[in-house]
């Protein structure tokens, strides 16, 4: 390695800034908004030092409407990985990577507090509002998924109940998960009224789902990965609780670029790259790994929507 790329290392590194966006962004992928919030630090700032940071090669980035989100490139290189791991060394012992790593949670609940304070607010006004979806005939295919009756199923982010209303109609033992109160408020009356006042409603985040490990047969997440700061994360929770031999089913939206879903339905996610998908679900250890766009939702005004699905081994999950 030449004395110039040693010396551009040593350079880049000797901002304390550079290096504490670079240890968040080694932990997450996370927007420049973010990296505000987390930092208390003015736009121009975290740009720039993004700026030096993306032009040594350290970042890599992804768009998402008008969101830009970096990460650390996980292919660092030439000789930043043994420079990189001297700097995370001495941080250990550094305050401010305990302010920086306290600040990232404290921000991650306020994101999702503004999600959980949206769906608080629209509460049972939700099935107006869930008409733009105009997903009805998708419902019935995803449960079709489900082939043997007699069944404990989970529905992760249950909203008003529809889905756990359809899958215990099918003889389904099931347990709805949201957690927004005012949700499972407006599911209980649902269900109620429909003659499925067994199925049982537990308050819960889809990231520490309020179930035991292997306690369910399938897991449903209808609508719901959108809304969800780190998707893969929660698909992995959905493998834990399930049986071995059981099935994750997502349905949600394909990649679009509705930038007003965000504003009008509090959105996190504008849909998935069906391919990003398929690689959360295999990551997660599942088999069968099955994926398919709704032929009914192209060409209509809203964003196309999938069906994906797949099955927990019946052996030791894969590491
Ligand atoms: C778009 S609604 C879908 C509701 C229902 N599955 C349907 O299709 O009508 C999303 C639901 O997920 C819930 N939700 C969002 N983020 C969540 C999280 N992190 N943990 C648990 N539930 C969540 C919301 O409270 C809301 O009820």
């Amino acid at each position: 390695m030449s004395i110039d790329a040693v010396q551009k290392i040593f350079k880049t590194l000797s901002d304390p800034t550079r290096i504490r966006i670079l240890a968040l962004l080694e932990r997450e992928e996370l927007a420049v908004q973010d990296l505000m919030a987390i930092l208390g630090m003015a736009q121009s700032r975290v740009s720039r030092h993004l700026g030096i940071l993306r032009e040594a090669g350290l970042l890599a980035d992804r768009r998402d409407g008008t969101f830009v989100f970096y990460r650390m490139n996980p292919d660092l290189p030439d000789g930043w990985r043994s420079a990189w791991s001297l700097v995370a060394k001495a941080r250990a012992e550094d305050p401010t990577a305990a302010r920086d790593s306290a600040a990232l949670s404290v921000h991650h609940d306020s994101r999702q507090a503004r999600t959980r304070a949206f769906f608080d607010a629209v509460g049972p006004e939700w099935d107006a509002l869930r008409k733009v979806f105009n997903d009805d005939s998708l419902r019935a295919r995803a449960v079709a998924r489900l082939m043997p009756a007699g069944l404990t199923v989970a529905d992760i982010g249950t909203g008003t109940g529809i889905l756990a209303r359809e899958l215990h109609a099918l003889g389904c033992r099931v347990v709805a998960v949201d957690h927004s109160p005012r949700m499972l408020e407006a599911a209980r009356a649902n269900l109620d009224e429909a003659g499925a006042s067994d199925v049982e409603l537990r308050e819960g985040s889809a990231e520490a789902l309020p179930l035991t490990d292997g306690e369910v047969d399938a897991a449903f997440a209808h609508m719901v990965l959108h809304y969800l700061a780190n998707p893969a994360e929660a698909i992995t929770e959905m493998v834990r609780v399930l049986a071995p031999g059981g099935v994750v089913v997502l349905v949600d939206f394909e990649r679009h670029d509705r930038e007003w879903m965000r504003e009008e339905l509090g959105v996190v996610w504008l849909g998935f790259p069906l391919e990003d998908v398929r690689g959360w679900l295999a990551e997660a250890g599942l088999e069968d790994v099955r994926i398919e766009l709704d032929a009914d939702s192209a060409g209509r005004e809203l964003p196309k929507t999938f069906i994906a699905s797949g099955r927990k081994p019946l052996g030791p999950a894969r590491p």
